[in-house]
């Protein structure tokens, strides 16, 4: 169980460190092992900042993060349990080496005892397991394989772990659409063997669909999160509202996204209290979308 509990990150900024820039502000949220759920959010609403809190990666300023009632402490222990695969997965390659490298690196740290036969039987398994062929794939440098066999090699590495949390940022942003679908299917499995998944993207992509729960950040805020069917079904937020909008029907001739009737309150920044509403059971949204708030731009 990842849980998320008011969790805020602040940079330093400017020249000599002098200012500061909230890059995360009290963000609420948990995912219980099988869910995935997933951040949507615009560029620089704070998405990445909070994957890399969970993966260890960035420091938390305030506010408690936990994985099973323990705090994130970043060593081998930690990333037995907890891995992170990322938009690009050139980058996570060396160009140099095969490949299959990665679970070379996975062996010697994690499973040094392992014998040859027994560990190629492993690796064999996992990137069966992540629909590959090990006869393509396996033996291979980076730049003879596609971005998306690339990625799903990262998630096969990841299940020869005892994983039980993966932190999928952006994942499926630069794959084709068919390879896209793979990919989701496949997450879709691993939530299936009990894993929780936190999906950050920046639109309403498929991924959405897999998602029991539904996080939408603004400005390094939540303004609405809940369970996905309610959260997209009854849309209150003037922001979730404008996602939902952007998403193209073909069915239907375009028209602009309707214009964002923010909060003032919300876009001042400082708010005191506890300023998400239960509008429904399972169905949290900020002051801008209630009537109540009186905060709302005319
Ligand atoms: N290491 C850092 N130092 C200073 N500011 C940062 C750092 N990382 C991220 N930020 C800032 O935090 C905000 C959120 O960034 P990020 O989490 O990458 O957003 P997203 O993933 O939603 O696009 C941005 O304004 C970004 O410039
Ligand atoms: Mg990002």
């Amino acid at each position: 169980m990842l849980t998320l509990d008011r969790v805020t990150k602040t940079f330093r900024a400017g020249a000599f460190g002098g200012g500061s820039v909230t890059a995360v502000d009290r963000v609420s949220f948990a995912a219980a092992p099988g869910e995935l759920v997933s951040l949507i959010g615009e560029s620089g609403s704070g998405k990445s900042t909070i994957g890399r809190m969970v993966l260890g990666l960035t420091e938390v300023s305030a506010g408690s993060l936990t994985l099973d009632g323990e705090r994130v402490r970043p060593g081998k222990d930690f990333y037995r349990r907890v891995q992170g695969v990322f938009q690009d997965p050139f980058s996570c390659y060396n160009p140099v080496f095969k490949a299959d490298r990665v679970f070379a690196l996975i062996r010697r740290a994690y499973h040094p005892g392992v014998g040859d036969r027994e560990w190629a039987d492993r690796v064999e398994k996992a990137v069966r397991d992540v629909r590959l062929d090990p006869g393509q794939v396996l033996g291979r440098y980076p730049h003879q394989l596609s971005g998306g066999q690339l990625q799903r090699l990262l998630i096969a590495r990841a299940l020869l772990l005892d994983l039980r949390f993966l932190v999928a940022d952006e994942i499926t942003s630069m794959l084709d659409a068919s390879t896209r679908i793979d990919v989701l299917n496949l997450l879709a499995g691993l939530k299936e063997r009990g894993l929780g998944v936190l999906y950050i993207t920046h639109d309403l992509s498929l991924g959405t669909y897999l998602a029991e729960k539904t996080v939408v950040l603004r400005n390094g805020r939540v303004v609405e999160r809940g369970d996905t069917q309610k959260v997209f079904g009854n849309p209150l937020h003037p922001y979730t509202r404008t996602l939902l909008a952007a998403v193209p029907r073909l069915n239907q001739p375009w028209t602009a996204a309707v214009p964002l009737d923010a909060c003032a309150y919300h876009e001042g920044g400082a708010s005191p209290g506890d300023d998400l509403y239960e509008t429904e059971p399972g169905h949290f949204v900020a002051c801008a979308a209630l009537p109540a708030c009186g905060r709302t731009r005319a």
